[in-house]
């Protein structure tokens, strides 16, 4: 079969299985909308605490911060809603309140490596107490059946939580019996936040013993890597996170490796008319100010190079660090096209 291909997960139909991953902080829905653009196929709103969702009550007028961060994309035609929690009954209650927003998946967030996540028991740490991590998705699975239209469920996991306990298996199975439909692994431990190489070969074990789909995450950089990671693992779907920062030409590059072998590499100018589309599009959602100072780190992230040497899917500004260190003072869209608008001629 091509590499590209069409995804099930449960009753969802997907045209393809390049998915952008969730990213805090960086994959809101301006974001996603430009990467719809470019051909992702599924995307995922960034992590969402339930307590925070039954708190604020997004559903309820006037709408507060977390009523941004669940919006659909004007262009998103699927898009899960990830949240995170230890509880099954507070996953039930924030699942249940997501219904204005008609996700097509909910995904539960098991990966997590923040303190600040995992001391409650969420994240990453819902790997600690897997019997736990089954009645999470059994609870979003309820919520779904009688709220959401019984949309899938979904997980995204590491690979455990530390080196001796290696459980992406055992997990995944309870996540399964409980009703998940799909299975993310970025097979890195808590232990090793973003560090290190991520070990595909977990990705391929899993894909060997799961009926549903897995969607393999992890050094995701280049059309390259995902065309390597989709043969020698299996997975049914790759999610790019860090190497779509910037650069969310990735997903109309990587299609065009697997179905013609070969790509236009992504010159400076198109990238950067991305990042003022995807201001502009931030503008409109939280303001000019609050989109400015969100996008000083995405502009850093769009005027990088290639993270390996041997990439060849963008072309780069020289000089860039001394671009950076002014980019990260900009305050207005005005200020913005006077830094970068020479690159744009
Ligand atoms: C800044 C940052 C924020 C992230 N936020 C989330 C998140 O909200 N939910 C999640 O499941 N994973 C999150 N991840 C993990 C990514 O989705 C992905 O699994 C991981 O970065 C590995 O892929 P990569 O090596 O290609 O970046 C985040 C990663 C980074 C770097």
């Amino acid at each position: 079969m091509n590499l590209y291909h069409p995804v099930t997960i449960g009753s969802l139909s997907l045209n393809g299985n390049l998915f952008l991953a969730p990213v805090a902080g960086y994959s809101d829905r301006a974001f996603r909308a430009i990467c719809v653009e470019q051909g992702a196929g599924f995307t995922s709103t960034e992590l969402i605490s339930a307590e925070s969702v039954i708190r604020n009550r997004p559903d309820r007028e006037p709408a507060g911060p977390a009523a941004t961060l669940l919006r659909r994309a004007d262009n998103e035609r699927h898009y899960a809603i990830q949240l995170f929690g230890a509880y099954p009954e507070r996953i039930y209650e924030a699942a249940v309140l997501l219904a204005p927003w008609k996700p097509d998946a909910v995904d539960i967030n098991s990966g997590c490596p923040v303190p600040k996540v995992t001391k409650t028991g969420s994240g990453s740490a819902l790997m600690k107490n897997p019997d736990n991590l089954g009645r999470v998705v059994e609870a979003a699975v309820k919520a779904s059946r009688e709220y959401l239209g019984n949309v899938p469920v979904t997980i995204k996991m590491r690979s455990g939580w530390d080196s001796s306990s290696i459980n992406y298996v055992e997990c995944a199975r309870i996540a399964v019996e409980a009703g998940a439909v799909m299975v993310s692994l970025h097979p890195r431990t808590r232990a090793q936040g973003y560090s290190g190489k991520s070990d595909w070969s977990h990705i391929a074990d899993l894909v060997s013993r799961l009926a549903v789909p897995v969607t393999g995450s992890g050094d995701l950089y280049a059309p390259e890597d995902a065309e390597k990671m989709l043969s020698e693992t299996g997975c049914a779907a790759v999610m790019f996170a860090r190497g779509a920062m910037g650069n969310p030409f990735i997903f109309s590059t990587t299609r065009s490796l697997l179905i013609d072998g070969s790509y236009t590499p992504t010159d400076m100018k198109t990238r950067l008319a991305a990042g003022f589309r995807q201001l502009e599009l931030l503008a409109a959602d939280i303001g000019e100010r609050s989109a400015c100072l969100e996008m000083r780190k995405q502009f850093c992230a769009y005027t990088k190079g290639p993270k390996k040497v041997t990439e060849v899917s963008v072309t780069y500004l020289h000089g860039g660090g001394a671009l950076r260190n002014v980019l990260v003072h900009a305050e207005t869209i005005e200020e913005y096209r006077a830094i970068l608008g020479k690159y744009l001629l």
